[in-house]
This record gives structure tokens, C-alpha cells and sequence, in this order.
């Protein structure tokens, strides 16, 4: 169920700090399993050759996709409101690669200078955060005209208070979603028995594509991410993944307009 108190980016980020660790023991080079089967396939595939471009990985976690952006040649700047989080970003970045990382808000990044980024990624992040608005005008400032802005969010329309498998006997018979049209924040049951949860910020499929709309992007691709037949041969578990959708990629652009 919805909380019926106010909660806000700072307490979610309080989370993060304590969670840190937990949430990230299981990383590799490719980031979390679900990172692996289901993203970054497709986070890859939509920015295309990043060689000699600059940019900002917002809300970039322990930094693995910093680091396979440096890797394929991208000058990056990646910034996390988790102290915690950018210790062990730092911790498992090893000297000379093109990542220079920062404390803060994404919602304002007042020391970075405006349209100075080709790209900006921000991979599982604006569902985390209260002020997504000010998050997608913000990146928005940050772009060069023309620049594009990839986010991965969990997908609105299956990941509310109260979704999830209803099972039988374990055996998966249909993926349940309950309170989609209230927008708010809900503690997540993630990790699993956290005393507190990650809070995960609700808002519909049209909330998000109004705020991209009425900022001046516009949208260039959307794709719903789905394992492919190897990634189900490696992991099974990912199976009902084919039948419902725990993520939602855009791809969006500052379109130039004419001074
Ligand atoms: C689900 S994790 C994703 C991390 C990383 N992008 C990845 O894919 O592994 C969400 C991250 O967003 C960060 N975050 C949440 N709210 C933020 C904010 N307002 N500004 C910057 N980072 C934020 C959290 O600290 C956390 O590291």
C-alpha cells in the first residue's frame, strides 16, 4: 500500500547509504543479474558508438556502467546522491579510467556547467527519487542541443504497491498489479527482509510522458525489455519475464530548435 506520510528523496537515499553494501555484494563487471539478462543489452544498443563522447551516468550506483562507458571510449562524469554508494564506485574503479565522480542531487547539479553533454544515461533512477520533473529539466540543461537522454525505469504499469506473481502450488499462474492510478511512494519488499526497504516513487506511464513532453524532448525510442533465449538457458528463473515486463527504456531527445 501507498505510505500516507511524507516521504522524500533524502529518505530514500538514507536507505541507499545503509543498503549499499547488501544491494551491491552480488554486482559483476555487467552489474546485477538483472542488469545483465534484461538492460544493458538494450541500454547498449540504444546509445550506439560512444567513443570520444562526453557523459553523465545520473544516479550511477557502484559504477559499473561508468565503467563499460570509459571502456568503450567515453570521457564520463558520474554522480550518485549515496555517499555510500560513490565509496564503493570509487573503490572499484581503478586508476586510469575517463570516469570523474560526484556527490549529488540529480534533481539539481548546480557545479555542472549547462549544455556541456552529448549523452546523459540514468539506468534505474527516476522511480527511485521524488523529484522526477525537476530530474528530466535538469538533464534537459545538461544536454547539447541534439543530445540524447536514455533512462531505464521499472516498468509503471506492472511495478505498483502491492504487484507480483500470484502462485500455485509455486507454480506462476499470472503477475498481479493493484493501485496503478495512485500516484505516491511505497516501500519495496526489496531487499528481501530489509527492516527498510528501498522506496520505489509510483507514477503512471502518462505522468512520465508528459514531464518528457512538456520539457521539450522528444521521444526517439521506448522498449520494453524482454530475455532473450540464451540469457532463459543461463538463468530459467527468468522465464516469466517473457510474460510480463519489469522494465521500461526511453530514449529522448533535446530537439534543436531554431533561436
Ligand atoms: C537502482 S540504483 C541504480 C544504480 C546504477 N545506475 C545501476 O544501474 O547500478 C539507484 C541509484 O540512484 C541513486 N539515487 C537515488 N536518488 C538519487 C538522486 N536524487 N540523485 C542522485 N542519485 C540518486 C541511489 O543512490 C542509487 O545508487
Amino acid at each position: 500500500m501507498m505510505q500516507n506520510h511524507k516521504m522524500d528523496t533524502e529518505d530514500a537515499i538514507k536507505r541507499w547509504d545503509s543498503l549499499a553494501d547488501a544491494l551491491t555484494a552480488k554486482y559483476t563487471e555487467q552489474g546485477d543479474v538483472h542488469r545483465e539478462v534484461l538492460l544493458n543489452r538494450v541500454l547498449l544498443s540504444l546509445l550506439g558508438s560512444v567513443k570520444d563522447k562526453r557523459i553523465l551516468d545520473a544516479g550511477c550506483g557502484e559504477g559499473y556502467f561508468s565503467r563499460i562507458l570509459a571502456e568503450k571510449g567515453a570521457e564520463v562524469v558520474a554522480v550518485d546522491y549515496s555517499q555510500k554508494m560513490l565509496d564503493i564506485a570509487r573503490k572499484r574503479t581503478s586508476a586510469g579510467y575517463a570516469i570523474q565522480y560526484y556527490h549529488g542531487n540529480v534533481e539539481d547539479l548546480p557545479f555542472l556547467e549547462s549544455e556541456t553533454f552529448d549523452v546523459i544515461v540514468s539506468n534505474m533512477v527516476l522511480q527511485d527519487l521524488s523529484g522526477y520533473k525537476e530530474a528530466i529539466q535538469e538533464m534537459y540543461r545538461l544536454l547539447i542541443k541534439g543530445g540524447v537522454f536514455i533512462f531505464s525505469i521499472s516498468h509503471p504499469c506492472f511495478i505498483t504497491a502491492e504487484s507480483g506473481w500470484v502462485k500455485e502450488n509455486g507454480k506462476k499462474l499470472f503477475w498481479k498489479v493493484n493501485h496503478y492510478f495512485e500516484e505516491g511512494v511505497f516501500e519495496q519488499p526489496w531487499p528481501k527482509n530489509a527492516q527498510n526497504g528501498i522506496l520505489l516513487f509510483h507514477r503512471t506511464l502518462t505522468s512520465y510522458f508528459k514531464t518528457i513532453k512538456e520539457t521539450g524532448f522528444a521521444v526517439e525510442e521506448v522498449v520494453e525489455p524482454k530475455p532473450s533465449q540464451e540469457m532463459i538457458q543461463k538463468y530459467p528463473e527468468f522465464e516469466g519475464d517473457l510474460r510480463m515486463c519489469q522494465f521500461l527504456v526511453f530514449k529522448v531527445k533535446k530537439q534543436i530548435v531554431a533561436d
